[in-house]
């Protein structure tokens, strides 16, 4: 039996529909999602005990299933009722205000071999956990990036838009990065320019212009991503989609990444170099406060 340790007794695991304690939450080793990462997945987090933009995150689950030719096998209504079923479950083991839903749907198991109709049928995993807290040293100081070798697939490979099971691209850039002591790493595209971190969109403030990668530069629609354009934009920001190189980027005058779980977070230092003044910037900060109103303002409704 592995060692579970990390799947706390505060985890459950919905397997096609039925709710599952970690450790028996075992998938089979002819599962395409193991032998190929032949899978999709998508990650959100409650706010107020409610999924925060599921909709969102089911229609990019849709496009990224599209994408690699599977035609998902249940319908959103019934995802989003084991969704609400595993978090009553998951809520009556812990009192954590907040729970990290993942969702994920392999091609299935099968007789060994790349064939996709070697499948005899689709595996849907919906992970339930609480999500712990995240360093407020991250966000009082920010975090550091460095730019590593490891280029970003290209979108003629595998699209990085795509948000499939088979990251071992962007595993092989934190690795890099962790190797040099880092938060995180930034990934370049074939032409050199920047795409985004290993799991978050990125960033830059040049004077009151706001910059971040456009999705043909090769990386993942963030779902933060899409609300914070819209709501720059709608506060009369200078928000701009624009490809940038590492150059720009080391010398921005504010860098940050988005991603769901971290809402925005700062970055201070590029490969080792402080980004002006070391400190997180106003503008930053002020559109983490911008995307906070907003998380207020949807819970309402
Ligand atoms: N990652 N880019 C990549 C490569 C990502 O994997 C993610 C999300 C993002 C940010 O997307 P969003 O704003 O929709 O969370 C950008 C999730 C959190 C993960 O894999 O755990």
């Amino acid at each position: 039996m592995p060692n579970l340790s990390f799947a706390n007794q505060s985890s459950l695991v919905s397997i096609n529909g039925v709710i599952t304690p970690p450790e028996e939450a075992t998938v089979s080793v002819f599962d395409r999602g193991f032998l190929y990462g032949d899978s999709v997945y998508e990650v959100t987090l409650t706010y107020d005990d409610t999924p925060f933009l599921l909709d969102a995150h089911l229609d990019r689950l849709w496009h990224s299933a599209t994408s690699i030719g599977m035609d998902i096998n249940w319908s959103r209504e019934k995802i989003k009722e084991y969704i609400d079923t595993g978090l009553k479950e998951v809520r009556a083991l812990t009192d954590s205000k907040r729970y990290y839903i993942r969702v994920i749907i392999t091609r299935g198991a099968g007789e060994i071999g790349l064939d996709p109709t070697l499948s005899n049928g689709q595996n849907l995993f919906i992970i339930f956990k609480p999500l712990p807290e995240i360093n407020p040293a991250y966000y009082k100081d920010g975090v550091d990036l460095v730019v590593t070798d490891v280029i970003r697939n290209p979108k003629m490979a595998m699209d990085p838009n795509v948000k499939s099971g088979n990251y071992l691209n962007n595993v092989m850039a934190i690795r890099a990065a962790k190797e040099k002591g880092a938060y995180d790493a930034v990934m370049l595209n074939e032409k050199g320019f920047v795409t985004e971190s290993t799991s978050a969109n990125i960033w830059i403030v040049l004077g009151d212009k706001i910059i971040t990668p456009p999705i043909e530069a090769g990386l993942l629609g963030g779902i933060t991503r899409k609300s914070l354009i819209r709501i720059g934009l709608e506060n009369e920001l200078k928000i701009k989609e624009q490809n940038f190189s590492p150059e720009t980027l080391s010398s921005a005058d504010e860098v940050f990444i988005t991603s769901s779980t971290r809402e925005v977070l700062p970055v201070t230092k590029i490969n080792g170099e402080l980004i002006a003044n070391g400190a997180p910037g106003p503008i930053t900060k002020k559109l983490h406060a911008l995307y906070k109103e907003f998380v207020k303002e949807s819970c309402k409704s």
